[in-house]
């Protein structure tokens, strides 16, 4: 893994914008994209670019399941939002939440088959204070694909602060299997704070095991890990060079 440590989630957008840019310069055609606080300023840095985008594909690592498109705590209309009103894609797919709630296995199954007509070029991750990656839980096996997963209490509770009350959060999504995850050529993940670094510590140093998904990563041969100081400050010295 190569890890980049930045003063802060400006500099770390900055940073992960570069190697998007870089990539997209040098062929790659297929971005996995993601919601979350953390991306928000590599997007930032994305919308004002002169990036040309009209070539590229994106596949989202997740959706809840009963979310319209239009609904603004949909990742659908967060993508629409942070990136794809400023900078359209050739083709965008999002997992359909609607979809999912009539048959989540078809809608997974649908999902699955677009990831594997589009082979992603570079695969970008944020990490959970658990260690997840999407909504890959402790636990998930290392050779899941995409499915409906039921979201755990935690997840709940951290995502509540986007809607107006904790009953309002879906209870499920259609998300991005770990295995689906690895199959990116590159990955680059973004981690920022404080609540962030004994996640990335246990990635990164640790034990590679299914209590901690986003420690799989130690297996891929390609990941950039962005974080800034305080993400980065569990870490063992030699790591933050
Ligand atoms: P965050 O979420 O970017 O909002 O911190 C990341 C995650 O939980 O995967």
């Amino acid at each position: 893994m190569k890890i980049i440590v930045k003063e802060n989630d400006i500099e770390g957008g900055a940073a992960a914008f570069k190697i998007f840019e870089k990539g997209i310069k040098n062929g790659a055609k297929v971005l996995g994209l993601a919601t979350g606080s953390t991306p928000v300023t590599l997007y930032q840095n994305w919308v004002k670019s002169d990036l040309n985008c009209d070539n590229l594909t994106s596949i989202n690592l997740d959706e809840y399941v009963g979310l319209k498109p239009d609904n603004p705590q949909s990742y659908h209309y967060f993508m629409q939002k942070h990136l794809f009103d400023k900078k359209p894609f050739k083709k965008s797919y999002v997992p359909d939440g609607l979809e999912a709630t009539k048959d989540p296995q078809a809608a997974a199954d649908h999902y699955n088959q677009i990831i594997k007509d589009n082979p992603i070029d570079i695969q970008l991750l944020g990490i959970g204070r658990n260690g997840h990656i999407a909504f890959n839980e402790p636990g998930s096996s290392f050779d899941t694909v995409t499915r409906e997963v039921k979201l755990t209490d935690n997840t709940i509770k951290a995502n509540s602060r986007f809607f107006d009350n904790i009953d309002e959060v879906p209870k499920s999504a259609i998300c991005m299997g770990i295995a689906n995850i690895m199959s990116a050529k590159k990955v680059v993940l973004m981690a920022f704070g404080k609540n962030k670094a004994h996640a990335i510590k246990e990635m990164i140093e640790g034990p590679v095991t299914e209590q901690v998904p986003a420690s799989i990563l130690q297996k891929h041969l390609d990941v950039v890990v962005i974080i800034d100081k305080a993400a980065a400050s569990e870490l063992d010295d030699k790591y933050k060079k």
